[in-house]
């Protein structure tokens, strides 16, 4: 597979100024990107084509050092804080602000090999391809690969990029508990990070500019023959943890009418969750139930007690909180109609973020240099930039997903399609460490 590139000028040959980059070809190897993909995907929990990393397992810290020796090979300086959040680095003409992007490394279970991967190695391959055409940008360029972008293990996701923007405090982080009891700070040291979780936070104006590259987990562009998506704003998510308390028994002993079933007043709550959400006035408000616990957990044992997760989602943070007060009158009356007692504790509850115009004006001027389509489009799924955006101006990219799939093994997005968002991110990133508007 050949370099995508629409230029076919020479490379520079010395260290380039504003005024040439911008006309310098920074060609992305689609195949060779590809290939570190595939690579990449090797590091799993769970069998091919399926990925599964989760936050600190040694899978999760194999993947990462793959990806260090890439940012390395790559001519890149690297830096770990804290909590694991790597930054690559390639510097600048000027000590200044850097301009970031990045995404995640860990996957879900039965996950693909794009969601968050495309973010962190297409965001090697642009810085690669920058210095390869022999430009040192004004400002210097990072590659961030945060922290458990994924909510697997400790039920909160962004782990990394909140405690980096501020938005969980330190205690917050070293409160958490995994599915067998274990603390943030236990897993955390046994994966070799130390150093304060207070280190992690970064001021205001510390980066310049984040831009994150990302596969769309949805159909538009795809259906829309649009190579590349400039995302105008992030939906708000909110997840929470719910626990039905009913009353166990014999399945063969008890009658039915004197029955408190947990999974019973469970199932009817899954129902209002989506009824919540099918509602709602935008049409755009989502809800999951995307795990269900059910105890004592035995075919001939009434169920007790019930753990389950709602994840609701919305771009207009007033239609999420309207589908929500659905849901918790919905379980006022399950309550009431079933003598069960369901308690629910808010896990996160986030703002939406708007990108920055300037950001998203970029972008669709770098692929308008690439003579590349796009479209604005909101961010149904979160992202680290979602919390990036408190602490920088923030813009994301966004390539196709074929059938709109993802968060599943056959999640797909074709080597040249990637390359493209690469290419477009290089470019966008040079043009804002170059310029002085965003
Ligand atoms: C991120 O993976 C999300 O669930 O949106
Ligand atoms: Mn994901
Ligand atoms: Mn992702």
């Amino acid at each position: 597979m050949k370099a995508v590139s629409t230029h076919d000028a020479p490379h520079a040959t010395g260290p380039s100024s504003a005024s040439t980059s911008a006309k310098v070809p920074l060609p992305i190897d689609a195949a060779r990107l590809d290939a570190w993909s595939r690579e990449l995907a090797r590091f799993s929990d769970d069998p091919a084509p399926a990925v599964k990393r989760v936050l600190y397992t040694p899978t999760d810290l194999a993947g990462r050092a793959f990806v260090h020796e890439l940012a390395r090979a790559a001519g890149l300086s690297l830096r770990v804080d804290a909590i694991g959040n790597a930054f690559y680095r390639l510097e600048g003409r000027q000590a200044l602000p850097a301009v970031a992007t990045g995404s995640h490394l860990d996957a879900i279970p039965n996950a693909g090999r794009f969601d968050g991967t495309v973010g962190v190695l297409g965001g090697i391959a642009a810085l690669e391809s920058i210095a390869r055409a022999g430009i040192v940008p004004r400002r210097p360029l990072e590659v961030i690969a945060f922290t458990s972008e994924e909510p697997t293990r400790f039920g909160i996701g962004c782990v990394g990029s909140r405690l980096l923007a501020g938005a969980i405090s330190p205690d917050d982080v070293r409160a958490l508990r995994d599915a067998e009891g274990r603390g943030f700070e236990d897993v955390r040291a046994e994966a070799g990070f130390s150093g304060a979780l207070e280190e992690v936070p970064l001021a205001p104006g510390h980066f310049h500019a984040f831009v994150e590259l990302h596969v769309e987990q949805g159909p538009v562009l795809e259906r829309e023959g649009i190579a590349i998506g400039a995302v105008s704003a992030i939906a708000a998510p909110a997840s929470y943890e719910v626990l039905v308390r009913g009353e166990g028994g014999h399945a063969g002993g008890a009658l039915m009418p004197t029955r408190r079933d947990a999974l019973c007043a469970a199932a009817e709550l899954v129902l209002a969750v989506e009824d919540a959400a099918k509602r709602s006035s935008t049409g755009d408000t989502v809800g999951t139930v995307g795990i269900c616990r059910v105890f004592p957990g035995a075919v001939n044992g009434i169920p007790n007690r019930v753990e389950l997760t709602i994840d609701l989602r919305d771009t207009e943070l007033s239609a999420r909180d309207a589908a929500f007060a659905r849901i918790e009158d919905a379980i006022a009356r399950i309550q009431n109609e079933r003598g069960v007692t369901i308690a629910l504790r808010t896990l996160n509850a986030d703002p939406p973020a708007t990108s920055d115009p300037r950001i998203v004006d970029a972008v669709e001027a770098s692929a308008r240099a690439l003579g590349l389509s796009s479209m604005r489009l909101p961010s149904r799924a979160y992202h680290d930039a979602l919390f990036l955006a408190r602490v920088a101006p923030m813009g994301m990219i966004f390539v196709p997903s074929a059938g709109g799939l993802s968060h599943r093994p056959d999640e797909h997005t074709s080597p040249e399609e990637i390359a493209r968002g690469a290419e477009v991110l290089a470019r966008t990133m040079l043009q804002l460490a170059e310029g002085t508007d965003a």
